[in-house]
């Protein structure tokens, strides 16, 4: 189960990764909003990132208008490690070596096509763990954390 949140910024790339998910017969829950109606991002990514770290959902895709905000906001729910791509490469990388479990995108940044992209490899790519998962096992051991 895939958790989906944008803002305002961000709700057409949120309705095209529903359009692709359904292709890739993906299930999904989304967080809204349900329009793009100017809304806090705050509001939408943090309920939606709560549903990963809670394991209620695996992953999360999330948008605004950089993809900026929702990553700060995924980012402080336990359990959550959110990577800000704009690359395929990143999105490979991410989940290669970060074991990313939300992908924050760029609405008003990237055009569909890299975006569809980004997301089918970051969906498709495997953790390599080993010596990544000791680094990744101590993220959620920070100090405070
Ligand atoms: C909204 O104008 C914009 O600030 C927001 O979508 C996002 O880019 C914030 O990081």
């Amino acid at each position: 189960m895939i958790a989906l949140a944008s803002d305002h910024a961000g709700f057409r790339l949120k309705e095209k990764t529903k359009a692709l998910l359904d292709e890739l017969h993906l299930e999904y829950e989304d967080f809204g909003p349900d329009g793009e109606r100017p809304c806090d991002y705050p509001d939408y990514a943090y309920t939606a990132a709560k549903a990963v770290g809670s394991g209620r959902c695996d992953r999360g895709i999330l948008a605004c208008g950089t993809g900026i905000g929702v990553d700060m906001v995924a980012n402080k729910v336990d359990g959550v490690r959110s990577a800000l791509c704009t690359s395929l490469e990143m999105a490979e990388l991410s989940r290669k070596h970060n074991d990313a479990n939300v992908l924050s995108l760029g609405g008003r940044l990237l055009d569909w096509s890299l975006a569809e992209k980004i997301i089918r490899a970051w969906l498709s790519t495997s953790f390599e763990g080993g010596r990544h998962k000791v680094r990744v096992d101590k993220i959620h051991n920070l100090s405070g954390h």
